[in-house]
This record gives C-alpha cells, sequence and structure tokens, in this order.
C-alpha cells in the first residue's frame, strides 16, 4: 500500500529548503534495491561483525554494539536504516568521531590491587548507576512501535538517564509517565515564543531534570535526500501537537503540513535565547552542541550547568573534528565549573574510559541505541546498556580504577595525550 510520506520532522536539516521538495511517495515500510554501504561509513567493523552470518535468526545474542547493527538492518526499511546510520557530506566527521578513540593508548598501571569497580556518578548532581547516558534521538517510533516509551523504560531499569528528542515520537508528558528513572528534555525551539514557554513549564511539571538546547541544528544527508527519507505524516502532526501547535486540524493537507513544519522552528537561535529560557524556567540548562573553547566559556559566564560536547554525530556540518579530539581544551577550559558531557563515536567501553580521562563527567550514545531499540525494543536498549556498562567495567578494573573518579589522563599515553 502506499501512502504520503512527509519531509523529515526535523533534525532541524527540516528548516532547508531544498527539503520542502522532498515529500514524496514511497511504498510503506519495504526496503529500497540498493545497497547501501552504509556500515563501512558508519563503523568500518559492523559489517564484519555478523561474522559471516547471514540472517539475523542465525546470529547469537549480540555481544558488542555492531552486533545490533545487521539486526537493525535486516528489521527496518533501507530509508529508516540509513536515517540512523548515515551521517552528512562524505562522511568524515562520522568516521572520524569514532576512528579517533582508536587512535587514543591506554596504558593500564600493574599490581593495582582492585578487582571490581562502581560505576555510579552523577551529572548535574543527579545520581546515576553508570557514566552512560542516552542522547536525544528523533523518530524513535519509526524504529520500533514502543519507541521512546521503551527507552525510557530501559534507561530507568539501567538505573541512567534518557535525553529525549522533543522530536523523539511521544510527548514529554507520554515519556514522563512511562518511567520513573531520571530524564531531560531536549528542546528544538518552537518559533512561537508563547508555544515554547507552555512546552517548558509542562516539561518543568512532568518532572524532567533538566533541558538540553540543542544549537547545532540542521541536518543535511546525502543519503536522506537520496532515499527522500520522511516521516509519516501521522508522526508529524502528533510531533507538531506534541511541543504545542494544538490548533493542527487532521484534514490539513501534506503541503500546508510541510510547510508548517518548516516556519515552526526557531532556527536562529543567539546566547540571548538562554536568558530567555532563564527566565521561564528554574530547571538546570544544557547547551548540546559546543565543540569551540569559547562557546564553553560563554556557555559557563551565562550561569548554563552543563556542555553537551558533541557535532551531532556527524550529521551536521561535514569536516567538523571529532568529539573525543575537542573534548581536551573545552575541560581545561571549563575547569571543573560546569559538568562536561560528550557524545559522538561511543561504541566501546574503552571509548568511555578515554571520554572520562579526557574531562567528560559522562558520554551519551545515540546510534547504539536506536539499533538496539529497531533489533529488539526495550530489550534492546537494557541489552546495549549493560553491554556497554560491562566494557566499561572490565576498562576500568584493568586500568585499576575503582571508580570514576579514579579514572584521569594519566591513563594514557604521553604520545595519545601529545596528539590532542
Ligand atoms: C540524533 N541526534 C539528535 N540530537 C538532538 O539533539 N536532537 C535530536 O532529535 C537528534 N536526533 C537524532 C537522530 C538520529 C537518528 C541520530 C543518530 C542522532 C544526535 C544525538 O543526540 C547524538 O549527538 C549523536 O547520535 C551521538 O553520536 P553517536 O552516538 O550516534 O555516534
Amino acid at each position: 500500500m502506499k501512502r504520503r510520506l512527509f519531509t523529515k520532522l526535523l533534525a532541524l536539516g527540516a528548516g532547508s529548503s531544498g527539503f520542502a521538495q522532498l515529500a514524496a511517495e514511497e511504498t510503506d515500510g519495504q526496503k529500497t534495491d540498493r545497497e547501501p554501504d552504509e556500515l563501512a561509513q558508519a563503523d568500518s567493523k559492523s559489517d564484519n561483525s555478523a561474522g559471516g552470518l547471514d540472517s539475523p535468526q542465525d546470529m547469537p545474542e549480540p555481544v558488542t554494539v555492531a552486533d545490533f547493527v545487521p539486526i537493525a538492518k535486516d528489521k527496518l526499511p533501507n530509508a529508516t536504516f540509513e536515517y540512523i546510520a548515515t551521517g552528512s557530506g562524505e562522511e568524515v566527521t562520522l568516521r572520524d568521531n569514532v576512528e579517533a578513540f582508536r587512535r587514543i593508548r591506554v596504558v593500564p598501571p600493574l599490581m593495582h590491587g582492585v578487582s571490581d569497580c562502581d560505576l555510579s556518578t552523577t551529572v548535574l548532581n543527579q545520581p546515576i548507576s553508570m557514566p552512560i547516558l542516552l542522547a536525544p534521538v528523533a523518530a524513535l517510533r519509526m524504529y520500533h512501535p514502543q519507541g521512546a516509551i521503551a527507552t525510557a523504560r530501559a534507561a530507568a531499569a539501567a538505573g541512567t538517564l534518557f535525553a529525549v528528542s522533543s522530536s523523539a515520537g511521544s510527548s514529554a508528558e507520554e515519556v514522563a509517565s512511562a518511567a520513573k528513572g531520571p530524564k531531560w528534555f531536549q528542546l528544538y525551539v518552537p518559533k512561537d515564543k508563547a508555544v515554547a514557554k507552555r512546552l517548558v513549564q509542562r516539561v518543568e511539571k512532568a518532572g524532567f531534570q533538566a533541558i538540553v538546547v540543542t544549537v547545532d541544528l540542521g541536518e543535511w544527508k546525502d543519503a536522506d535526500r537520496r532515499n527522500r527519507f520522511s516521516v509519516p505524516k501521522e508522526m508529524l502532526l502528533k510531533h507538531l501537537r506534541d511541543v504545542g501547535y494544538t490548533h493542527l486540524k487532521d484534514d490539513i493537507s501534506d503541503d500546508d503540513l510541510n510547510a508548517f513544519n518548516l516556519r515552526a522552528w526557531d532556527l536562529s537561535l543567539s546566547w540571548d535565547f538562554f536568558k530567555w529560557l532563564r527566565s521561564v524556567t528554574k530547571l538546570p540548562l544544557l547547551i548540546k552542541g559546543v565543540l569551540r573553547p569559547e562557546d564553553a566559556k560563554k556557555a559557563v559566564s551565562l550561569g548554563l550547568d552543563g556542555i553537551i560536547v558533541s557535532n551531532h554525530g556527524g550529521r551536521r556540518l561535514d569536516g567538523m573534528p571529532a568529539t573525543i579530539d575537542a573534548l581536551p581544551e573545552i575541560a581545561k577550559t571549563v575547569d571543573g565549573r560546569i559538568d562536561i558531557l560528550m557524545d559522538g563515536g561511543i561504541r566501546r567501553g574503552t571509548d568511555i574510559l578515554k571520554a572520562l580521562a579526557l574531562g567528560a563527567k559522562a558520554v551519551l550514545i545515540g546510534r547504539p541505541y536506536a539499533w538496539a531499540l529497531a533489533a529488539d525494543g526495550e530489550a534492546g536498549v537494557k541489552r546495549v546498556l549493560d553491554l556497554l556498562k560491562e566494557e566499561l567495567q572490565n576498562a576500568m578494573v584493568t586500568s585499576g580504577c575503582a571508580t570514576v573518579a579514579d579514572v584521569d589522563n594519566s591513563l594514557l599515553t604521553a604520545e595519545s595525550l601529545m596528539r590532542l
């Protein structure tokens, strides 16, 4: 059956006018014939991770993040799979996010007497079971019918924090009532300030513990343009109503809905926005998308509560540095005044160890849990969190770190530190 699909919901790349023409007829739920080389590009090891097995039924239970990739690929329409896996431009930044971790070497001390470790920590004073959070990811209901609800439950079961995208596909209230675990709300800013204010107040009332403002706006991915990736009308309509554009009617035409979506968001944020946001909420505020030390400094001077070093998982401007390369200078500039988190390219427990060693209080994962959600819903997300937790535990014990606070850059080779 054919149905009308819609321009990409936002990821706020949808703000660029070229996308307006891309709403197109597609065959619902069917994969395209084209064989993508996305895994080689997203993570060069992923294609091999199934060990030559042909179908997911033959596959053993995943034991690494990469093991989820072929399962997700099998379950999702190609356009949706590529929406998750690919990056912008020639995917230099996407690859570098992963490879930059591989260039950093760890030299663990010997005879340290550590055989167990405690991963618990805090972010913005919020206790969590481990320094691994779920990053905001859009359109989760396209990967699994339970979308953000399943994700919230898995995060709560793992004792960690879920930063829910305003484009996740479920309202703030729906996600809040799905599970009691700690949650942050990632805000894409409605252009209508009355709508934006009401949304922030609803988020506060629903019990979210902080607001993450993503400021690196505008995804631009060849794969999505080639695939004419888009979000079904029903999801786009729900999304816009969920953030507060409640006047939109079911019978709105495709073109009108698309056009409305393109003008519904504030794509021209400046630092003044945080003053406004501070005036309408008492919740702690984080800025997501920081890569320059000067911007980190500005965030501290404005009284923000946290910084997320991020290049949007290599989905925005290709050629931006790997986030792990950007982290050390930012950590030096911030000098412990506020919490720094990072995301981008985390695929292994050793990646997390390196990020902590270079100044991150915790990391966030995006694609790893999107793949796991597609593969096995709530159980998949819980499993990927457990796997990364076990890998981090192993890395910490091997490095003689009994607590997260013990992880520092003395674990890294001088050569690795010099290169950063
Ligand atoms: C994202 N990301 C993202 N970020 C954000 O602030 N709001 C959003 O709605 C989305 N949507 C989104 C969709 C998909 C499919 C992906 C993969 C990513 C970026 C995300 O929060 C995070 O910065 C990256 O995913 C981190 O990189 P890794 O872990 O995917 O390598």
